[in-house]
């Protein structure tokens, strides 16, 4: 049995998801393009700079909340907690896709610069960690795969 903390910490973690990945693909660039900037209410999403702004929040959102998952599991696991081998992959995906969300950022910042072939290497490291990620976490929502080991103590 969830409580009311742990799910509103879920339901955190889902809209961050939700919004890193819709952003994620606004920073492509793509919908400007593909007209998604026309609808009513989503003309900031064509915007670059906004875009990426808001996929720094959502980001930060979600590096927060691995931190605070990392510190509460390192606990439970004392206790006999396990996830699941799909939980232990999708963190691993996601942590890969943060991480490197991060170095992207980082490389975005004024008086950083990387050398030009660096560029794709970074850019395509944080696109597929993020696509592997963003796929394996839909599989498992639609095969509704656990994070915690059923046989962990509650
Ligand atoms: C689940 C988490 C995340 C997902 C799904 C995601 C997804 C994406 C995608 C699909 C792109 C486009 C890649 C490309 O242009 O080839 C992107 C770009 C980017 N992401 Fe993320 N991302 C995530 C987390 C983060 C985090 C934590 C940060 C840093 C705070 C970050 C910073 C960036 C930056 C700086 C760019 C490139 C913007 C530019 O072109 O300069 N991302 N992200």
């Amino acid at each position: 049995m969830i409580g009311i903390t742990d799910r509103l910490l879920l339901w955190l973690y889902r809209v961050g998801v939700g919004v890193a990945i819709f952003t994620g693909f606004g920073n492509m660039p793509l919908y400007g393009r593909y007209y998604v900037g026309n609808v009513p209410g989503f003309g900031w999403s064509s915007n670059f700079m906004v875009n990426v702004q808001v996929h720094y929040v959502a980001g930060a959102v979600l590096v927060a909340l691995a931190v605070y998952a990392a510190i509460v599991y390192t606990g439970l696991r004392v206790r006999g907690l396990r996830l699941t081998t799909s939980g232990v992959l999708r963190v691993v995906f996601l942590v890969l896709a943060l991480l490197s969300g991060l170095v992207m950022a980082v490389k975005n910042l004024p008086g950083v610069s990387v050398d030009f072939p660096m560029m794709p290497v970074l850019n395509f490291f944080h696109l597929f960690a993020s696509m592997i990620f963003m796929f394996f976490s839909l599989g498992c929502v639609i095969t509704r795969a656990r994070w915690i080991n059923s046989s962990s103590p509650d």
